[in-house]
């Protein structure tokens, strides 16, 4: 796997090395930092200034917890600022955003495991994001809000960027969960009840890749990657931002990473939450 620190901005066909398994990890990105601050402010504005965020599930029912952090998801996932940072970051890359989607950006947040692991805080098991209905030539970016150690990161496991693995994406549909079960997020307090498209076969994780970042520093992938939630049993909770990138064109010819074992049946069900990067207009509306 290749790994490029800080290259990201100019490098010549970087969505074909993406494509190809490339990581690409930046430290210095203006639009990184700007969204780390967003994050920060929104994540203040929610809970006042004398609540510390790292420790909010020491203070919370989880209930109440809950509560609040669909409010800070909400609030950032919906604000005009994050759609402008992401064209922002497009520009910042070298990229025009005229030539790109991308959906919703969400902010992430794990607490503790024990304390809570489903629902708004579902920690994902392994999974390519094209088990979800991701297309082959989705971009993955994801951040922490606050620094972050090797036992409450993401992690990514390259060994198995071109090698299947046996998973129910098959048999899950992203027309049902985006109808039947996306919302019920807030509803799952224990345990996670709602069907994910999840690995079928046990897999080696010794060669999984868990990166310690500070605050606002990105990683770049495919979203073909295999990844998921460190079970985060750090006592702290962590605040993560992630978006998605898709080149229109790459779409629409059908280019991307290759496709190992993904089966899932309906990923144009997905369509509908692109979002034009230039305009912020909604793809669908475009095409109709
Ligand atoms: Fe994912």
């Amino acid at each position: 796997m290749d790994l490029h620190v800080n290259k990201a901005r100019n490098h010549v066909g970087i969505r074909e090395a993406i494509y190809s398994g490339a990581i690409f990890l930046e430290t210095q990105l203006k639009t990184g930092q700007q969204l780390r601050d967003f994050a920060k402010h929104t994540i203040a504005q929610v809970l006042g200034p004398d609540v510390d965020p790292l420790v909010l599930h020491t203070q919370l029912s989880v209930k109440e917890f809950v509560t609040t952090v669909s409010r800070i998801k909400s609030q950032f996932t919906n604000s005009a600022e994050v759609k402008a940072i992401i064209r922002d970051f497009i520009l910042e890359l070298g990229e025009n955003p005229a030539d790109y989607l991308f959906d919703v950006p969400r902010l992430r947040v794990v607490p503790h495991y024990d304390y809570l692991h489903a629902g708004v805080s579902y920690a994902y098991k392994p999974h390519r994001d094209t088990w979800y209905g991701s297309v082959q030539c989705q971009l993955n970016t994801w951040m922490p809000v606050f620094g972050v150690t090797p036992d409450q990161t993401m992690s990514i496991n390259p060994e198995y960027f071109s090698l299947p693995v046996k998973n129910s994406s098959v048999d899950w549909q992203l027309t049902e969960w985006i109808n039947k079960e996306r919302w019920k997020a807030s509803q799952e307090l224990t345990e996670e009840t709602r069907v994910h498209p999840v690995p079928l076969e046990s897999l080696n994780t010794s060669n999984e890749l868990r990166i310690g970042l500070n605050g606002g520093e990105m990683i770049v992938f495919s979203g073909t990657h295999l990844h998921g939630t460190v079970p985060n049993r750090s006592g702290n909770t962590r605040f993560s931002v992630d978006f998605r990138l898709m080149h229109i064109e790459d779409l629409k010819a059908g280019r991307g990473a290759v496709n190992v074992d993904n089966g899932c049946p309906d990923p144009e069900a997905g369509f509908s939450d692109y979002f034009h990067a230039d305009s912020f207009h909604r793809f669908q509306e475009v095409l109709t």
